[in-house]
């Protein structure tokens, strides 16, 4: 994720800014003078990249209560929105995610989590609305240039090809699709995305651009009628609340579609309660979309734990519903897309915000948020930077409204520096005599008062207690039938690393696991040269690495496994660590880094490709020693630096090659 600058104030709230202090201000919640712009959700988002890595290796009944905590109605967070990152074989911020087509003639739609993902959350809420963006796309879409654009009609039939591969082997109907993440738009290729996607039965697909900043997309929307009529929804990333007068006036739905990126803590859901109000009172903006809907990657990996919950522990099954999923609830259980805001929202008088939204059919619901995070972590401070205080607010029901007599009550209470938090606990209704009610509004607070009964705060049992990663740990990658492609707890940050099978090997090598990607792709992030997957914990400083290793190049086929490996996500290419490689040409070398820039060791190992070789690496302290086949091969490399870090294994360039009997034994 990228963050986009904030932008002035907005004239209409400096007159907000000072409104007296009156003991209680009147706020009025009406629909006669016409209602405002219709709701499209909240939502959260997978990938971006990898981002829901872990999740898929949770136990039962875990994994389950989990998806429950984001997806199942009535419950907890109850999304109304997932959108997924279309895998592009690329680093994409915690990882990679595999394309469905790895070259141009191939295709496979089982490849990844994202369609487990949305099946699970389909199963949970039939209605929830699926969007896929592609972040990256494999070399051959770019012909080996880094950009999609050069040959828009193979990349608009790419991407048309993964939405009809949803419907016909997952039955999933996704409703919006991306253009390329944070990165620039060709008008061009919009304009043959739509006329591939009507081409193709999909004329109810609809656009979103250019997830990115309101401009240039606005202006060239604004420009060009043609391109006008291929975009549905402007989407903009951590918009700050705000948008531009020109975005508002195309009339076309705004949408903050990635937003969020706090660290989930309390401080964070009250960024997350402030976003959820203002992106409607200050932009207008019908849907907004976490990055990340999950935390399941590792911790060490960039942005840890900015989503709204955290699972990043399959193997102990220890997951955190953290206060995000609380903080959306308070809208989420009380509405749904197709409502409508009513156009009496706006700012209170000693700070915060409330929102008012309708199914037009009699129904209410108010969020008020008071939050006073301020501080730097969240994504973009608030507009008004005056110092919230408690308040008294009396709200005034007129219209349709005026005659209801009762609004149930939800209440979260953040107050991190006093007591402990509350979150989303129902209160005793509120009875209204005259269509009215006072609140009395402490800081660092969020209340929904709605005609909705049906909320609930879902709850299990506690599930098991945190764990570090298993000390030792194996895997022969012996997955006759496997559900997922990748194996457990891989971490793929360059190249993707699949289940293989080889029914024409004698065995013992029928089951591996094959590094696939060949070519570098068209890349979101800066992927490294090499491939590199990692798995385990991150303080792992005295280990044994053992792996069995197959090339599949001649020349120029290189493999490693490692220790300590200190980096991944968009820095994998200075990633340090105690790399073993084995060459095809029969040499060894020993390196400090993943570049292998820097190099320990180095010989004659006799290796070759198309042979199975076992690998074992041991660092122990400032020691790193290695065998090759059982036997000792180099010793007493001296490792100063990383300290820590994952075990990893890896190859010299984007080549095929195999990996099968992992295993690590750490001290
Ligand atoms: C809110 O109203 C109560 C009772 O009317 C009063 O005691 C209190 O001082 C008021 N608080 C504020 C912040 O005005
Ligand atoms: C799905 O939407 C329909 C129509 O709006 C509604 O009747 C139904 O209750 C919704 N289902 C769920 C599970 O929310
Ligand atoms: C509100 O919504 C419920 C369904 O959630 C519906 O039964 C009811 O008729 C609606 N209208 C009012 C005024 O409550
Ligand atoms: C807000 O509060 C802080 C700390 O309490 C204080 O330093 C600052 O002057 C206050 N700002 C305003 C505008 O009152
Ligand atoms: C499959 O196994 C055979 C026999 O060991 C080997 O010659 C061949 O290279 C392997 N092919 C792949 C793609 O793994
Ligand atoms: C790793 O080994 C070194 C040298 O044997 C030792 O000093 C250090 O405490 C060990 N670290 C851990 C975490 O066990």
């Amino acid at each position: 994720m990228d963050a986009a600058a904030a932008s002035a104030l907005p004239a209409f709230l400096v007159l907000v800014l000072f409104l007296g202090l009156c003991s209680s201000q009147n706020y009025v919640l009406d629909d006669k003078a016409g209602l405002g712009r219709v709701f499209d959700g909240v939502g959260g988002l997978s990938g971006g990249g990898a981002t829901s890595r872990l999740l898929v290796n949770y136990d039962e009944p875990y994994r389950s209560q989990i998806l429950d905590f984001l997806f199942k109605p009535n419950f907890g967070a109850a999304l109304h929105i997932l959108k997924v990152e279309i895998g592009g074989d690329a680093q994409t911020t915690d990882g990679t995610e595999p394309s469905h087509m790895h070259y141009d003639n191939d295709e496979n739609f089982f490849r990844g989590y994202e369609w487990w993902l949305m099946k699970e959350a389909k199963k949970r809420n039939p209605n929830i609305t699926l969007i896929g963006l592609p972040w990256a796309f494999p070399g051959w879409v770019g012909h080996g240039e880094n950009w999609p654009y050069d040959f828009p009609d193979i990349t608009a039939a790419y991407v048309v090809n993964w939405i009809l591969g949803a419907k016909t082997y997952h039955d999933l109907d996704i409703q919006y699709v991306g253009i390329w993440n944070e990165r620039p738009f060709d008008s061009k290729y919009i304009k043959l995305l739509r006329y591939t996607l009507d081409k193709s039965g999909l004329d109810k697909v609809l656009i979103i651009a250019s997830d990115n900043l309101w401009e240039p997309i606005t202006t060239y929307v604004w420009l060009d009628p043609e391109l006008n009529r291929a975009i549905d929804v402007i989407g903009a990333h951590y918009p700050g609340t705000i948008t531009v007068a020109e975005a508002m006036k195309t009339q076309k739905k705004l949408w903050s579609s990635e937003d969020y990126s706090t660290v989930n803590d309390e401080v964070g859901g009250g960024c997350w309660a402030r976003i959820l109000n203002q992106n409607y009172v200050n932009g207008l903006m019908t849907a907004t979309i976490s990055w990340n809907l999950v935390a399941s990657y590792y911790d060490d990996l960039p942005f840890g734990r900015d989503g709204l919950m955290t699972a990043e522990e399959p193997w102990s099954g220890n997951y955190v519903v953290e206060s995000p999923i609380w903080i959306t609830a308070h809208t989420t259980q009380f509405t749904q897309p197709g409502w409508t805001y009513l156009q009496t929202v706006g700012h209170l008088a000693q700070g915060g915000s409330y929102v008012a939204l309708t199914d037009g059919k009699g129904n209410l619901t108010v969020v008020i948020e008071t939050m006073t995070h301020d501080h730097s972590v969240c994504i973009r401070p608030p507009l008004l930077p005056y110092n919230l205080t408690s308040q008294n607010a009396t709200f005034q029901l007129k219209g349709s409204f005026a005659s209801i007599k009762q609004l149930q009550v939800w209440r979260s209470q953040f107050n991190f520096k006093t007591k402990k938090p509350s979150f989303f606990e129902k209160q005793t209704p509120l009875k209204l005599s005259d269509g009215s009610f006072s609140l009395s509004l402490a800081e660092d607070e969020v209340y929904t008062l709605t005609t909705i009964t049906t909320g609930q705060k879902g709850s299990y049992p506690d599930p098991p207690p945190s764990a570090p990663f298993p000390k030792v740990y194996k895997d022969d990658f012996y997955a006759p039938n496997p559900v997922f492609s990748e194996a457990p707890h891989f971490a793929d940050q360059t190249g993707v690393f699949e289940y293989h099978i080889n029914l024409t090997d004698p065995g013992p090598h029928v089951f591996t696991l094959r590094q696939v990607v060949m070519e570098m792709p068209v890349t979101w992030a800066t992927d490294a040269d090499q491939t590199v997957s990692v798995i385990g914990d991150f303080l792992w400083e005295n280990l044994t690495v053992t792996c069995d290793v197959f090339m599949e190049t001649v020349k120029s086929g290189g493999v490693f496994i490692a220790a300590r490996v200190d980096k991944g996500g968009q820095s994998v290419r200075s990633a340090r660590g105690v790399f073993f490689w084995v060459f095809a040409d029969g040499t060894y070398k020993v390196t400090n880094d993943l570049a292998g820039q820097t190099v320990l060791a180095e010989g004659l190992s006799g290796t070759r490709a198309f042979g199975w070789h076992t690998l074992s690496l041991t660092v122990q302290g400032q020691f790193a020693s290695g065998r090759l086949n059982g036997f000792p091969l180099w010793k007493n490399a001296v490792v100063l630096s990383p300290e820590h870090g994952w075990a990893a294994i890896g190859t010299h360039s984007f080549q095929l090659a195999q990996f099968d009997n992992f295993a690590v034994v750490a001290g």
